[in-house]
């Protein structure tokens, strides 16, 4: 709620600075002009450019509000509310064929679109997005070729995209180029904005929603160990299995945030028993089947 005030003293300050302006013309504008024409002058100057980085912030979005790990929770609800458009999000990643992917291949380029939509006559929409890997919650990926009223801002160490103005049609594009080497999933964090345009934050409706694209390594090296190696069932929900055509010795299962899960690994062979872990992601390590190598595979605990 820090950015929350700061915004409002900004608002307030506007008004202030407005208020003063417009009182001091009214009672001593004429004998302050002939006495301090110059010092006049700057403290003109002063205030316009005051109101000009104030107002110029009026269609951005001051604040990180995705919903994503390491913010503060919010999306644009933290600031706007009071409307009634039912507003819903999309967001579509696309490969260069134009299709929609539920999955990533690292370096790939992916076309995306974030469509915010709402009932009742809004008259436009916003948006913000992050997008973020699973294992760290660090950003990852390149932003690129950013469509009509996009741009990027750097907020909590992260690059976010997001509206350099409202959008009517509610469709918001960029490119994204997917990190070069296989990080495990990755999610983006998207809110969305129907608006009055009245101008201020009142009489809008906020909406934010989460996207996961695992990633899909497809080259040759990788591609013999993942033939070789698998969890099986997957999704599970109280034993897996590894199921590999040489001997494999598992080493940890981690959760998605890097935590090392007491598991019992001594009998992989009789399965390993995950019934007490959390539903969730997991990524089992186990030492590869090339000698000193070691290797990790994801499964899901149902
Ligand atoms: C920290 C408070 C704050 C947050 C968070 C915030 N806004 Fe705003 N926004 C404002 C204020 C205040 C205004 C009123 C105009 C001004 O002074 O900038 C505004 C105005 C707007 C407008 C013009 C609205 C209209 O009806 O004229 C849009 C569009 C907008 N914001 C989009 C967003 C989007 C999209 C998000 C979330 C991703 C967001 N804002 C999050 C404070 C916020």
């Amino acid at each position: 709620m820090y950015f929350y005030d700061i915004r409002y003293m900004f608002v307030t300050t506007k008004v202030v600075i407005i208020y003063s302006l417009s009182i001091f013309r009214v009672f001593s504008l004429c004998k302050f002009i002939t006495n301090n024409m110059k010092s006049f002058l700057y403290i003109i100057a002063f205030a316009a450019s005051v109101l000009i980085v104030f107002l110029s912030n009026a269609k951005g979005v001051p604040q990180a509000v995705t919903k994503a790990p390491g913010e503060s929770g919010f999306d644009c609800g933290a600031c706007h509310s009071g409307g009634n458009f039912n507003t819903s999000i999309t967001l579509h990643v696309k490969d260069s064929s134009g299709n929609i992917v539920t999955q990533y291949e690292p370096d790939k380029t992916y076309q995306l679109e974030v469509m915010v939509t709402g009932q009742n006559n809004a008259k436009s929409y916003g948006f913000q997005m992050v997008a973020l890997s699973d294992s760290d919650n660090k950003d990852q990926g390149r932003w690129t070729n950013l469509g009509t009223n996009v741009k990027t801002q750097n907020m909590l160490q992260r690059k976010y995209i997001l509206q350099s103005n409202p959008r009517q049609d509610g469709i918001f594009t960029a490119t994204w180029q997917a990190p070069p080497t296989d990080l495990g999933s990755v999610s983006f964090y998207f809110s969305g904005l129907a608006v009055n345009l009245n101008g201020s934050n009142t009489g809008d409706s906020p909406v934010s929603s989460k996207l996961t694209l695992p990633s899909s390594t497809i080259s040759s090296l990788s591609d013999f160990h993942l033939n070789v190696v698998k969890i099986f069932p997957n999704p599970a929900r109280n034993i897996i299995y590894i199921s590999s055509s040489e001997n494999v010795q598992p080493l940890g299962i981690f959760n998605s945030q890097g935590q090392k899960m007491s598991v019992n690994l001594t009998d992989p062979e009789k399965g390993i028993d995950i019934s007490a872990l959390p539903a969730g992601l997991y990524f089992l390590q186990h030492q590869g089947v090339f000698p000193h190598t070691v290797q990790t595979r994801s499964f899901i605990k149902d």
